[in-house]
């Protein structure tokens, strides 16, 4: 049986207060946040408090979470401004800070899936996934670094495809993945299987109908190999969701891109063309002032196949 506790704000409140006992200084940004969720924002973040809730976590623990993601980004962004740069630039350097490392992992996850609630660029970012995911088409779903898992539960909730496969490096996160998609909590999800390897070393036997890749490309030394991996996975028909960001600096970015012509440079080079994307500037600039001073952006893209 699950959490009895009411789906309210309630339950978001006292993560609020949770976070703002070891973070004073997020009081006005979570107050701003608080105010813009929506109905169905409150309702499902709550859900996924409540899930964590059900798997004996607590607010206390996820309240570090999310303020391990503001901590660790706010180091970085200092780092990156210094040296213009960011701190980590290949696979070796991180593996065992963050992806082979269970207690970190976990929380960089779990907090990483509350900021989609929590900062409005990641919370435009899945609004616009879940705009954008055909809701009607059939057929194989691949999931590249679901992560946390969120977005891999939300496309198999709303969507119509017949199988879905998550691929992901990180043993931790093929675990969360695997934990959010059986509790039955958001849905009976039967149709679906998560790996634990490196896609670029994955020998896949099928084609996609569709591929998402949410916040990866920049977590790895040879982004194009992925785009280019992707292509060849694809047909022209197929819907592929990439997001990545620019001059954005965290704990395991690696990859390095500094203007968003960088991006679309790269999905014409691998065989793909972007069909729609959304750019997202920094907190109260334009995207202009953003590209200019370097500050972080964040890009979803909608990208189709070039016929051969
Ligand atoms: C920042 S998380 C993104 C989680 C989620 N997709 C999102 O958009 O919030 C990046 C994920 O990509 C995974 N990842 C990194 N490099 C990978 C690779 N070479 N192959 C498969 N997964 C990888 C990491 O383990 C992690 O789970």
């Amino acid at each position: 049986m699950h959490s009895t506790r009411p789906l309210s704000i309630s339950v978001i409140d006292e993560l609020i207060q949770e976070i703002l006992r070891i973070n004073k200084l997020q009081s006005n940004f979570l107050a701003d946040a608080v105010q813009t969720l929506s109905k169905s924002d409150i309702q499902l973040f709550s859900q996924y408090l409540n899930y964590c809730l059900d798997q004996q976590l607590t607010l206390g623990y996820l309240a570090k979470c999310y303020d391990l993601i503001v901590k660790d980004t706010f180091t970085q962004q200092l780092y990156f401004k210094r040296h213009g740069h960011y701190k980590h630039s290949s696979y070796a350097e991180v593996e065992s800070l963050v992806y082979r490392n269970a207690d970190y992992m976990s929380m960089y996850m779990y907090g990483l899936a509350i900021t989609t609630f929590l900062w409005p660029n990641h919370a435009q970012m899945k609004q616009f996934f879940k705009e954008m995911l055909p809701k009607t088409q059939s057929g194989r779903y691949l999931e590249i670094g679901p992560g946390h898992g969120f977005h891999m539960m939300e496309a198999m909730q709303h969507s119509q495809y017949d199988q879905f496969l998550g691929i992901d490096i990180s043993p931790t996160s093929v675990l969360l993945t695997q934990k959010i998609l059986s509790s039955h909590y958001f849905g009976q999800f039967e149709n679906y299987d998560i790996k634990e390897c490196d896609f670029l070393t994955w020998e896949p036997s099928d084609q996609y109908d569709a591929v998402v890749m949410g916040e990866v490309l920049e977590h790895v030394e040879q982004p194009q190999q992925f785009l280019q991996k992707i292509a060849a996975l694809t047909h022209g028909n197929s819907h592929i969701h990439v997001t990545t960001c620019i001059n954005s600096p965290a704990i395991d970015h690696i990859y390095l891109f500094k203007h968003a012509q960088d991006i679309a440079n790269m999905v014409k080079a691998s065989g793909l063309y972007i069909k729609h994307q959304l750019l997202i500037p920094y907190q109260s600039t334009t995207l202009a002032t953003s590209e200019q001073d370097k500050l972080p952006i964040n890009i979803a893209l909608i990208l189709g196949k070039v016929d051969a």
